[in-house]
């Protein structure tokens, strides 16, 4: 008789099935590459990531292409570009004024002419290294690379979508879900066995797709009193804290699958900074039958709780294992993080 040893994952790294609590690569192994680039999501899957995690936004020809902010200057060489001088503006996106190049407002031709650069560039001023050496990634390239890395590495690698700015988008009319369900459909990943997870800070847009679309959705949360922009633009005082509470993420159930949660929301930090206790907000999400993912874990000093960080550097790493280590005892069910190779030594020793 085969006797399970409950103590070892029962599933092993060529199965398609998922592992929890899961690694996930944020903006791709944004540690180690510039974030939202190929390279940065192929050397996530080759540290053994679960999945990756990428941003959503879209060119004025209704594209979807990968990006965490709707302006473009901190993450590409679109300010080195004469011809693209009469784009620059000033615009108000969820309630904060920028002054820049907004998504929006290029086509994609004209976005493609644009190369990635680190946004990180005193912290992670290695990765500055490849800068230039790619542009800017529609979702459909990235969904046929990972498909192909899924299939050259027999496992299936998990991509976990956040929409950004849907609202705003929206305003401008550009909606975001209408392009993300036909991209998906294209590559045979809208169904519910695909590795696919739909992410918002907004509910609106998850409302509506949780109505068009069987894959997993999940709802964001950020820290205590900010309110998501959608509800916000609607004059809906909710907060992410209101949000958090138990009949909060019983109004989740309704629509997600499970929260993705600031990580101070499991681990609270105390005056000096430092971690202890987990908070109840795992407990009460598994109560109402929602997965915890929590975002962002960074191995830099400057972003650890006081306690886990290591010397004076605050640009040199200090013990994210440890953070890690913290919130898998908290329960979590998944880890988004810029170091997926440091959570996954953390969570499974290798
Ligand atoms: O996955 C959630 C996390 O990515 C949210 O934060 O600002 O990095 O998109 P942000
Ligand atoms: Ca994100």
């Amino acid at each position: 008789m085969t006797v399970l040893d409950v103590t070892r994952p029962v599933l092993d790294r060529t199965s398609s099935l998922v592992l929890t609590p899961a690694v996930v690569a944020h903006r791709g192994a944004s540690g180690h590459r510039p974030e939202h680039t190929l390279e940065a999501y192929r050397t996530a899957i080759r540290m053994g990531a679960d999945d990756i995690e990428l941003d959503l936004v879209i060119t004025r020809d209704g594209v979807l292409v990968v990006r965490h902010d709707a302006e473009l200057s901190r993450t590409t060489d679109v300010a080195d570009h004469p011809g693209l001088a009469h784009l620059r503006t000033t615009r108000t996106i969820d309630g904060v004024e920028t002054t820049g190049w907004f998504v929006e407002d290029l086509t994609l031709a004209q976005l493609k002419t644009l190369a990635a650069r680190e946004r990180m560039r005193g912290t992670r001023s290695a990765n500055t290294a490849w800068d230039g050496l790619e542009g800017v990634p529609t979702f459909t390239e990235v969904l046929a690379m990972v498909g192909a890395e899924s299939v050259r590495r027999g496992r299936a690698v998990g991509v976990m979508v956040e929409l950004k700015h849907a609202a705003h988008f929206e305003s401008v009319g550009l909606t975001l879900d209408v392009p993300l369900l036909s991209d998906l459909g294209r590559h045979g990943l809208d169904h519910p066995w695909a590795r696919v997870t739909l992410m918002s800070f907004e509910t609106t847009v998850l409302r509506r797709l949780a109505g068009r679309t069987r894959l997993p959705v999940v709802q964001l949360l950020d820290r205590g009193h900010r309110r998501p922009a959608d509800l916000a633009a609607a004059g809906d005082p909710t907060t992410y804290a209101d949000l958090a509470s138990p009949e909060g993420l019983a109004r989740i159930d309704d629509y997600a699958d499970g929260i993705g949660a600031h990580r101070e929301l499991v681990l609270p930090r105390d005056a000096a900074g430092a971690i202890g206790e987990p908070s109840s907000l795992v407990r009460d999400a598994h109560r109402a039958w929602l997965t915890v993912h929590v975002w962002t874990l960074r191995a830099e000093n400057r972003f650890l709780p006081a306690n886990l960080r290591r010397g004076p550097a605050p640009d040199a790493h200090g013990d994210m294992a440890g953070e890690v280590r913290a919130l898998l005892d908290a329960g979590v069910d998944g880890i988004i993080t810029d170091h997926p190779g440091v959570a996954l030594r953390a969570a499974r020793g290798y």
